[in-house]
């Protein structure tokens, strides 16, 4: 048996702009999904969704990721368990997360000498075909770990400080969100475009301060940035109340992270405020998730891991 597992992301800046190629810098937090391959009689997959064969219903990304390898070895019958922290359709890059592990369980077990790169790719070509528009920056945060400058693809320090998820709870389309702001963008270009050129600036702005790690510079960029997502849309009054709940307890900044809509806000805390902010997250109606950044992406995990 082989256990891979990958990180889910946040975006400190740079959701939906990136889709256009402006700058987004991006993490990955210490929330993972574990993938156990093992060869078998059948094609299998096990999550909390239900046992499958193939089936791309319910376990797309997975059955995609089997097909992909298949032209690569042959795969008759494997057994694919998977197990997961992060939450399911929240924007923190769950299925880039379970996408990656089990192209890179599939990887090993099979030995067919992928690269992290060619792990990103494909991962990225799987997210693409179930989801439509999907932007690489899920896919290579998951397999590469670390807080990534995208498109630039550059690694940037991991933050210190402690991260504070707000989880709404509700679920969001990353595809319905993506053609909403499309829509948007149609009906008026010359705002919205500026609106996104500008949310990539706070990218190359910001870069600098993760440098220096000046959390209290990247927390104002972040909450122009949470003004600028609501500006296009796609916040919604449970993300707002989550955000002020973080802000109004101690957090150094609050925004929306993913596609919005539903789904999660992150905020930046210190180690002092991190338990009153997750706890003013709860009291407003959200679930909160004290993680930090990690540099570690897809990766092999010890026997009985
Ligand atoms: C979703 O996690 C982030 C978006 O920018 C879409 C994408 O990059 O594919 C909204």
């Amino acid at each position: 048996m082989i256990t891979c597992s990958a990180p889910g992301k946040i975006y400190l800046f740079g959701e939906h702009a990136v889709v256009y190629g402006e700058s987004a810098i991006c993490c990955a937090v210490e929330l993972r999904t574990k993938v156990h391959v093992e060869k078998s009689n059948d094609i299998l997959i096990e999550s909390t969704l239900g046992t499958t064969g193939i089936d791309y219903e319910i376990h797309p990304y997975v059955s995609y990721a089997i097909e992909k390898m298949q032209r690569l070895t042959d795969i008759t019958g494997v057994r694919i368990r998977i197990e997961s922290e992060i939450p399911v359709g929240s924007g923190l890059g769950s299925s880039a997360a379970v996408t990656v592990a089990s192209i890179q369980a599939l990887n090993h077990l099979y030995e067919c000498g992928l690269s992290l790169e060619d792990i990103a790719r494909t991962g990225h070509e799987i997210e693409k075909m179930v989801q439509g528009n999907a932007s690489p920056t899920d896919t290579y945060v998951s397999t590469m770990g670390g807080v990534v400058m995208i498109p630039q693809r550059k690694q940037l320090p991991l933050l210190k400080c402690p991260i504070v998820i707000g989880n709404t709870n509700q679920f969001s389309s990353t595809k319905e969100l993506v053609g909403n702001v499309a829509n948007l963008r149609s009906e008026f270009p010359t705002i919205i475009e500026s609106i996104l050129f500008n949310i990539g600036q706070m990218s190359m702005i910001a870069e600098k301060f993760v440098h220096e790690g000046d959390y209290m510079t990247i927390g104002k960029l972040m909450n122009v940035n949470q003004g600028l997502l609501d500006a296009i849309g796609v916040g919604s009054a449970e993300l707002s109340s989550l955000v002020y709940a973080a802000r109004n307890s101690g957090a150094i900044c609050a925004k929306i992270t993913g596609a919005g809509g539903g789904g999660c806000i992150i905020s930046l805390a210190d180690d002092n405020t991190a338990m009153t902010i997750a706890k003013a997250i709860e009291d407003a109606g959200g679930e909160a998730i004290i993680t930090k950044n990690t540099e570690e992406g897809v990766r092999l995990e010890p026997l009985n891991g």
